[in-house]
């Protein structure tokens, strides 16, 4: 197949629908409607869930004790950034623990009685998963926490003088609350999670599997250099391997290749401008416009946010972790500044400071 250089539009021959093509849509972001179809390739067990290895042998122990114990396994805080598994795990653990589990995300609170709603409806051992919740509201946020300590709530009925607190019982469950900014979290709350679990970006022998395991769910064929570059490209986050893969499947099927070979990833990866790193358009923006309007930094988030016509939450929640983990960009008490490695990524030249060679900064 013909290779376009990066930025080029695609051959129109191919005839690959444009939103196919949005660099944007490859981020670790969810889409609308990508959750049900993501369905088929969500893992069930914790045998299914692939890679963060310490996190997995810790949690198995926990949960077995548990239920030998026949007790609700103590409240899980799950944190990472977007696409790692978080929702997953909580939905794997719920499984284990052969139990049901209530979904919800912070935002759907508004009110104490939607809390209360759920509290008082859930089952013994049942799992209580909160997306996003470092946006619980303050009033929310205090009931959840004695909730979850002596698993009872206050509910106060009336006004003025004549009001008076009910105290109502609530069934031992487990809460399992996931976000991506922990430092948003109030400490009452996060200190009653009894078990913390940072996800780290997967590593590529586990991307490599999370890949032959969609590829076989969604009956793909794909060679294993190929797989092996695609793991390499996916950002260490599943969500972003199962997208890759599914472009790859159209790439292969509308080049009339019977399987996924390095070629198509190769020429699909130029198409969809995501270099050997796995960078994406945007993040190459990102670096370059520290480094060519900020002379490499500092700059603060929101300046830089504003300058990429971007949300602050969507430069801190899914560009910069990952800039962060390749080593491309350090986040200091001033601003972002650009690495050393950064420059050299972007072929822009720079200076390290001399001495000063290991700190991989550039002023
Ligand atoms: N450990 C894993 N093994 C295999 N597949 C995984 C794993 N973790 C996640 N996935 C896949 O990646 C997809 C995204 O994961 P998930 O929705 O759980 O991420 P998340 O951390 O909850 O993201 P967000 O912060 O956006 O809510 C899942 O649908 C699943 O198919
Ligand atoms: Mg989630």
């Amino acid at each position: 197949m013909a290779k376009t250089k990066p930025g080029a539009p695609p051959p129109s021959a191919l005839n690959i629908p444009k939103e196919t093509l949005s660099p944007g849509l490859l981020h670790g972001e969810r889409i609308p409607d990508e959750e049900k179809r993501d369905h088929a390739l969500r893992p069930h067990s914790l045998k299914e869930f692939l890679g963060q290895a310490a996190m997995k042998e810790n949690l198995t122990v926990f949960i077995k004790a548990a239920r030998s114990r026949q007790e609700s396994l103590d409240h899980l805080f799950l944190i990472g950034p977007p696409g790692l598994g978080k929702t997953t795990l909580a939905q794997v653990i719920a499984h284990e623990l052969e139990t049901e589990i209530v979904q919800t995300s912070a935002p759907a609170l508004d009110k104490p009685k939607d809390l209360v709603g759920i509290l008082t409806n859930l089952k013994e051992r049942n799992v209580f998963f909160i997306d996003e919740i470092h946006r619980l509201k303050p009033a929310i946020e205090e009931m959840l926490y004695i909730a979850m300590e002596d698993y009872e709530m206050d509910w106060v009925i009336g006004q003025g003088p004549g009001a008076r607190t009910l105290r109502i019982p609530i069934k031992p469950f487990t809460l399992i609350g996931a976000t991506t900014k922990a430092g948003n979290v109030g400490s009452p709350l996060v200190s009653r999670f009894g078990i913390p679990c940072r996800f780290s970006f997967y590593e590529k022998a586990d991307m490599e599997a999370i890949v032959r395991r969609s590829a076989g769910i969604l009956e793909t064929k794909i060679d294993d250099t190929a797989a092996s570059l695609l793991a390499a490209s996916a950002r260490g986050t599943p969500r972003v391997a199962n997208r890759l893969l599914r472009r790859m499947r159209d790439f292969a099927q509308v080049s009339g290749a019977p399987s996924i070979t390095r070629p198509v990833v190769e020429d699909a990866l130029m198409r969809l401008e995501i270099d050997h790193l796995g960078l994406e358009k945007q993040d190459r923006e990102i670096l370059a416009m520290i480094i060519k309007r900020y002379n490499g930094g500092p700059v603060g988030a929101e300046t830089l946010a504003i300058s990429m016509g971007e949300g602050v939450d969507t430069l801190e929640d899914y560009y910069e972790p990952y800039l962060i983990q390749a080593g491309l960009l350090q986040r200091t008490p001033r601003g972002r500044m650009a690495t050393a490695l950064a420059y050299e990524h972007l072929k822009i030249p720079g200076g390290i400071v001399q001495g000063n060679e290991n700190s991989g900064l550039l002023f």
